[in-house]
C-alpha cells in the first residue's frame, strides 16, 4: 500500500499516517464517513482531481520534516512576526476546524471511550474559544506594540506618542503574562490521560488522540518561538528605542 495508489482504502490511508485525515478534511472528505471506500471512489464522488489530492498527501510528509526554529532566530523581526501570524491562521482555519469536526462527530459505535468522548465534546469548544481569544489579543496588542517599536527604530516618529507607548507597554510584562498562559491544553491532556491509547484502540480514537497530541506539540513549538526568539528580540528593540528617546530628550 502506498499513497501513490488511488486504490487505497481511506481507513488504511489514515492508519498509515494520521496527518492524512486532516488533508482529506481540507478536501471535504471526513475519513470517518468513508472508511471502507477507496480514495479514487471518494474523489470521484466529490468531483476531486485524484492527482491533486495525492500530491497534497505527499506534501504533508515533506512538510513534517521541515524544521524552522533554528533559521528563524537570525531573521528580521518582521519576518518572524509574519511567520507567527501565518501559523495562527493555519491553526484557526485548518487544524482547529478539523479536530473540532472529529470531536463533534464522535459517535459511541466508533470511539472506544464514551465517558471521555462526552467530556471532550464539552471541553474542546471551550479550549478553542480561549485559544482564539489568545491569538486575537496577541496579534492586536502584543504584536502591534512590537510593530510600532520596530517602526520607531527605522523611521522618525512622534516622540510624545512613543514616550506614552513605552510607558504603557513593556515587553518584560508581556513575556511574563505569555509564559503564564503557556499550558492551554492541560485540561485536555489530563482528561485523555496524556493522550494514552490502548493497543487495541480503534482508528477514530487513535486519530483524535494523535491529532490532539500533535496539536499540543505544534503549540509548544509556536510558544517557544514567541518566548525564546520573538520577545527577546523585541526586548532588544525596545531598549534601543528607549535609549534613543532618552538621548533625544537630553538634547532638548
Ligand atoms: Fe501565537
Ligand atoms: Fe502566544
Amino acid at each position: 500500500m502506498s499513497i501513490r495508489n488511488p486504490d487505497t482504502y481511506i481507513k488504511d490511508l489514515v492508519a498509515q499516517n494520521h496527518h492524512f485525515a486532516s488533508v482529506l478534511h481540507f478536501f471535504g472528505i471526513s475519513f470517518y464517513k468513508y472508511p471502507d471506500n477507496r480514495l479514487e471512489e471518494v474523489c470521484q464522488l466529490k468531483g476531486l482531481d485524484i492527482q491533486v489530492v495525492l500530491n497534497s498527501l505527499k506534501n504533508v510528509l515533506v512538510q513534517a520534516k521541515t524544521e524552522t526554529q533554528s533559521t528563524l532566530k537570525d531573521l528580521p523581526i518582521e519576518v518572524i512576526l509574519s511567520y507567527l501570524k501565518k501559523t495562527h491562521k493555519s491553526f484557526i482555519r485548518h487544524k482547529l476546524p478539523f479536530i473540532s469536526d472529529m470531536i463533534k462527530n464522535i459517535s459511541p459505535e466508533y470511539f472506544d471511550l464514551p465517558d471521555i468522548a462526552k467530556d471532550l465534546k464539552f471541553i474542546f469548544p471551550l479550549f478553542v474559544e480561549d485559544f482564539i481569544k489568545h491569538i486575537y489579543e496577541e496579534e492586536k496588542i502584543h504584536f502591534g506594540y512590537i510593530e510600532r517599536l520596530n517602526h520607531a527604530l527605522n523611521y522618525d516618529v512622534n516622540a510624545y506618542t512613543l514616550f506614552n507607548d513605552l510607558r504603557e507597554n513593556s515587553i518584560t510584562n508581556i513575556l511574563l503574562e505569555h509564559k503564564e498562559e503557556d499550558d492551554e491544553m492541560k485540561g485536555i491532556r489530563d482528561l485523555t490521560n496524556n493522550y494514552f491509547l490502548q493497543e487495541n484502540s480503534g482508528l477514530y480514537t487513535r486519530t483524535v488522540y494523535l491529532e490532539l497530541k500533535n496539536f499540543e506539540e505544534d503549540l509548544k513549538k509556536h510558544a517557544y518561538i514567541e518566548n525564546e526568539i520573538l520577545y527577546p528580540k523585541a526586548k532588544g528593540i525596545e531598549n534601543k528605542v528607549s535609549n534613543r528617546l532618552h538621548s533625544f530628550a537630553k538634547l532638548n
